[in-house]
């Protein structure tokens, strides 16, 4: 026999071959597209860190979720930006807050897009903690309280699925208690398993305003550092109820990604999360980098290591890709 003996790259030498080949799919059904609802009337405001992501109100909003709709995106997940914010994020829990309100609109124009909202009082506190805050401290079961009402303020307006960020000890069994206590045993939850306290927020607490006032984020979310430490965190959350589990960030994660999808039986989800949407985003306006391929070359490498699904900022734009011929 000649050498080389194996030549891999016959399974490579045309776009047609490396399609029959391709181990790994990225399409619209595999999308989550975070927005931003504001309670301004009407308008939108760019959010300067995140290029071509905006606050939005309400008729901004519906705007984006039938376009998405359109383009075959199964879901989106709604942060709110209240107009007031107080020590105990009140507002939160508003039956008629900026996201309970949001929720009903979109479901009465969409009723078939999913609509999953953020769990985490950070947005609606004055110090931008996601818990209560006393003498400096993070308070822990107090804060599962104010989740529990305001889980259920989303539910009871009509979301399809509630996702908690706060990374407070025992939540998603308080809230799958309060869910089913009140009637809404229907509705998942998909906790953000393990949250990494991460410098790649830094664009969405710019866009949510809700950097923490003080101190930082690190005696609730964990060490970058840990690995053992989110197969644990995880293994809590479903033994607690969880239906999906995520990992956040994504890209500087995708080692525990896969380690979460080998070792559980439950659908992963990643958070391609705002700082990992805005380096591409800048690098690309320099010049640096191809947009396009940089986008679907980290979304894939997302499902690559695991993911079922990807929570991303590049949604719409990905499902646009995958629509057409890729
Ligand atoms: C908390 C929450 C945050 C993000 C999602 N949910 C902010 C934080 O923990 O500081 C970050 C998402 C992103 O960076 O895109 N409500």
């Amino acid at each position: 026999m000649g050498f080389p003996t194996h030549r891999p790259r016959r399974l490579r030498a045309s776009e047609a071959l490396r399609r029959m080949v391709r181990e790994t799919e990225l399409s619209a059904g595999h999308l989550i597209y975070p927005l931003f609802v504001t309670q301004e009337k009407k308008g939108k405001s760019e959010i300067t860190s995140m290029p071509g992501q905006y606050r939005l109100s309400i008729p901004e909003l519906l705007k984006e979720t039938t376009e998405a709709a359109r383009l075959g995106i199964p879901a989106v997940i709604l942060f709110g930006i209240p107009k007031t914010k107080d020590d105990y994020g009140s507002a939160a829990c508003d039956p008629r807050g900026v996201v309970p309100q949001a929720i009903r609109a979109i479901k009465e124009k969409t009723p078939d897009l999913l609509v999953i909202t953020d769990v985490c009082i950070d947005e609606y506190t004055s110090h931008g903690h996601c818990g209560v805050v006393k003498e400096g401290k993070i308070l822990n079961d107090e804060t599962l309280e104010i989740l529990s009402k305001m889980a259920l303020a989303h539910a009871e307006a009509g979301a399809d699925m509630i996702a908690p960020s706060d990374m407070m000890d025992g939540r998603v069994r308080t809230l799958r208690k309060t869910l089913d206590e009140n009637g809404q045993t229907e509705i998942p939850i998909l906790s953000y398993a393990a949250k990494y306290a991460s410098c790649f927020y830094a664009p969405f607490r710019d866009a949510a305003q809700s950097a923490p006032q003080f101190g930082d984020r690190k005696s609730y979310q964990m060490d970058a550092a840990n690995r053992r430490e989110a197969i644990r965190e995880v293994a809590l959350d479903i033994e607690e109820g969880a239906d999906i589990v995520m990992v956040k960030p994504a890209l500087p994660y995708l080692d525990i990604i896969r380690e979460v999808k080998d070792t559980f039986n439950v659908p992963v989800a990643a958070y391609q999360v705002s700082g990992e949407f805005s380096m591409i985003k800048a690098a690309a306006q320099k010049g640096w980098i191809d947009e396009t391929r940089a986008m679907i070359e980290s979304l894939l490498s997302i499902r690559r290591a695991g993911a079922d699904m990807i929570l991303t900022y590049f949604a719409k734009e990905m499902a646009h890709i995958s629509g057409e011929k890729r």
